[in-house]
């Protein structure tokens, strides 16, 4: 109870009123050094793995968003015990498939994708069928890439002919280490899968194209039996299952998705300079600063450091009136998917034309992220050609907005909702911003940083 509430009243540190956030405030200028929440991906792979170790796991730094408490409720459920210690999180593991099955168990991952599609992989040995659910936005998504794999694999599903939420899952005594080829660059459809592999006997192989490789870290960082070979297009990973792990200590980088708002905040301004401390610095995730780097920003990764499997670094950011056009590879793609709406927003201040492709998984995200951005960036005249699955952006470098914009209707999203912010404080116009309780999905301090950065804004 007392967990719960200390999580809740972390929620609520902004206390938000009303619906709307009022901006009208350009040519901001600061000079800070910040620390940003958790790395959400890692969180959620944390707790997913202290629930299947032997024993108490410690987490320091794990990120307190409503993804994240959504996914403890669905893991308590499932009888796994989860306490905090001021902002230190155990979690009391019972070993591999050590979760108390019961009948009609219901999990409500709300708004996460990544907890929703990974704790399938966990449930292939449930005796009993469970009812997975989520909220509006999570209930449109394509579930069909992880049911297909963990069919083969042996669990059972009841879903509808479109495979969205709700789906019921049962699995087997009889589970088969599977050849996988995974195809769209998506880290939870292979991660969903080596989960799985975990409880099957035998060799698991999986042939991924490149996308985030937390979960590869942090089994080898476990000691469970994995070999990864990592080719020129995708990696090769083999895993044996069935192998009893140990509970252990993590300390939870920052999310460098969320602070890719910040860089370009940053970058956008006039006279700034921000540094961002202790970020996971994982090349799956980086490719935002590549690609903002080629566009003429001088983004600076020191204090490069290795920490439980992974890379943390500090991020340097300095203002960059004159950003280029970019013609983004879409080998690159998987590595930035998260952050193309903020980069979409640095191209429209760019001189030139910039261009990507390739983006058919853009719109599957928590929504239609590809028309979406594109229709924001209309609104704030900003040009645009886009198809079905590429977008060409027409950069205007010395936009500077008198109007004023209403940004409503964007699906509660809460990605859409944090780059509306950065552009209400980079583009001028006077902003009015909905769906202001989005970001506390994944990036709870958002406000309090754009707080402590000087900028003002008001709800109301
Ligand atoms: C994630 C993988 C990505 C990303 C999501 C987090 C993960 O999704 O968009 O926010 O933690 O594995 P896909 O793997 O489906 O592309």
């Amino acid at each position: 109870m007392l967990n719960q509430l200390i999580l809740v009243t972390r929620l609520n540190s902004i206390k938000v009123m009303g619906k709307k956030i009022f901006i009208n405030n350009e040519n901001n200028s600061f000079k800070k050094t910040i620390w940003v929440d958790g790395d959400k991906s890692i969180s959620i792979r944390t707790l997913l793995l202290g629930s299947q170790a032997y024993g108490k796991t410690s987490i320091e730094n794990i990120l307190l968003s409503e993804d994240i408490l959504n996914s403890i409720n669905c893991l308590k459920k499932l009888g796994i015990k989860i306490s905090f210690i001021k902002k230190q999180c155990f979690i009391h593991g019972k070993g591999l498939n050590g979760f108390n099955y019961r009948k009609n168990i219901v999990l409500n991952a709300g708004n996460s994708g990544t907890f929703a599609r990974l704790i399938l992989g966990l449930l292939i040995k449930s005796p009993f069928y469970i009812k997975l659910t989520g909220d509006k936005s999570l209930s449109k998504r394509d579930f069909a890439r992880v049911i297909l794999p963990l069919q083969k694999i042996g669990a059972k599903f009841k879903v509808n002919n479109k495979k969205t939420l709700p789906v019921r899952i049962i699995g087997s005594n009889f589970v088969n280490p599977i050849h996988y080829l995974e195809k769209r660059g998506s880290a939870q459809c292979k991660s969903t899968v080596m989960l799985a592999a975990l409880n099957s006997p035998g060799l698991t192989i999986i042939k991924a194209k490149k996308s985030r490789d937390h979960t590869e870290n942090i089994f080898k960082y476990l000691d469970i039996p994995i070999v990864v070979k990592k080719k020129k297009h995708h990696d090769e990973i083999r895993i044996k299952g069935q192998k009893n792990f140990k509970s252990f200590n993590y300390k939870i980088p920052s999310d460098p998705s969320s602070c890719a708002f910040f860089v370009v905040l940053t970058l956008l301004s006039k006279n700034c300079k921000l540094i961002i401390q202790n970020v996971n610095v994982n090349q799956s995730r980086i490719g935002y600063i590549k690609i903002l780097n080629k566009m003429g920003a001088r983004i600076k990764i020191k204090n490069l450091r290795a920490r439980f499997g992974e890379k943390q670094a500090d991020l340097h950011v300095k203002s960059q009136p004159t950003l280029k056009k970019i013609n983004c590879p879409s080998s690159l793609n998987s590595n930035l998917i998260d952050e193309f709406l903020i980069l979409f927003l640095a191209a429209a201040k760019a001189k030139g034309v910039s261009s990507f492709s390739n983006l058919g998984e853009l719109d599957k995200k928590e929504s239609p992220r590809l028309k979406l951005g594109s229709k924001l960036l209309n609104q704030l005249g900003i040009k645009t050609r886009l198809t079905k699955d590429s977008i060409k952006i027409f950069g205007n470098p010395s936009i500077s907005l008198k109007k004023t914009i209403n940004i409503k209707n964007y699906y509660k999203d809460h990605r859409i909702f944090m780059t509306s912010v950065i552009a209400a404080f980079t583009f001028g116009g006077k902003w009015k911003i909905d769906d202001i309780d989005s970001y506390k999905s994944s990036f709870p301090s958002f406000l309090n940083i754009i707080k402590k950065l000087g900028l003002k804004f008001k709800i109301i």
